[in-house]
């Protein structure tokens, strides 16, 4: 017999941290330097994913790790330490995307899509103990509804253009029961607008999927699509 599956605190915005590093991964892998459009929209995305990445962390470091501590002292400290190595990897990333700008030549891009690269893969691997030896912890010291209250307050810490940004990120990340249960938890105001971006990101099917999701999650105030 399965046991019922805990709040996981880490899940969704981790799958859309995921993609939106992955993503931005290929665009620097792909940039066009003799298109300044190209090179501006890629460096760009690179920004908003280390100001993500920074925040996220940040989150965590505030409103997780102290909940942690307090029931398992010392659970936390390897992945309080990672944050720390993380900060330094966000600040060598930004210099060099600053001397990227400054100077388009292949060679420095290419070292910047290492770099990257290697960000990446440091942090699949700390998301997955986040994902496992944290959520452990959190399991043992929290209830779920005292879980979903740490939500609660990360989620009121955050301003609306931080929020988009995620927003954009988690509904392709999610599966389709997942993207409706979010949409459907935000305030009645800001779900128009985010089913009007979800139908921009995602394919037909995809729509389609979500929309017979929302069916079953409760009434939404849907936006007109008409012709979307
Ligand atoms: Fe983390």
């Amino acid at each position: 017999m399965s046991l019922p599956a805990r709040f996981d605190l880490y899940a969704p915005i981790h799958k859309a941290l995921r993609l939106f590093m992955t993503d931005t991964l290929q665009a620097l892998g792909r940039l066009d330097l003799d298109d300044p459009q190209d090179f501006e929209a890629g460096l760009a995305r690179l920004d908003a994913l280390l100001d993500a990445a920074g925040s996220h962390l940040q989150h965590e470091n505030d409103f997780i790790h102290p909940v942690i501590e307090a029931r398992s002292s010392g659970t936390s400290t390897r992945i309080a330490a990672e944050h720390r190595d993380h900060l330094e990897a966000i600040a060598a990333l930004r210099a060099q995307a600053a001397a990227l700008r400054l100077q388009p030549e292949a060679a420095a891009a290419h070292r910047l899509y290492r770099q990257l690269a290697a960000f990446v893969a440091e942090n699949f691997e700390h998301m997955d103990i986040e994902e496992t030896r944290h959520n452990q912890a959190l399991w043992a010291a929290c209830r779920d509804d005292e879980l979903q209250a740490i939500e609660g307050r990360i989620l009121a810490s955050i301003g609306p253009q931080e929020m988009s940004q995620w927003l954009r990120w988690l509904i392709p990340a999610l599966m389709p029961g997942e993207r409706a249960q979010l949409i459907a938890g935000l305030p009645p105001a800001a779900q128009a607008p985010v089913l009007a971006s979800a139908r921009s990101l995602l394919d037909d099917v995809a729509w389609a999927k979500l929309c017979r999701a929302m069916g079953q999650v409760g009434p939404v105030a849907t936006p007109d699509l008409a012709g979307a």
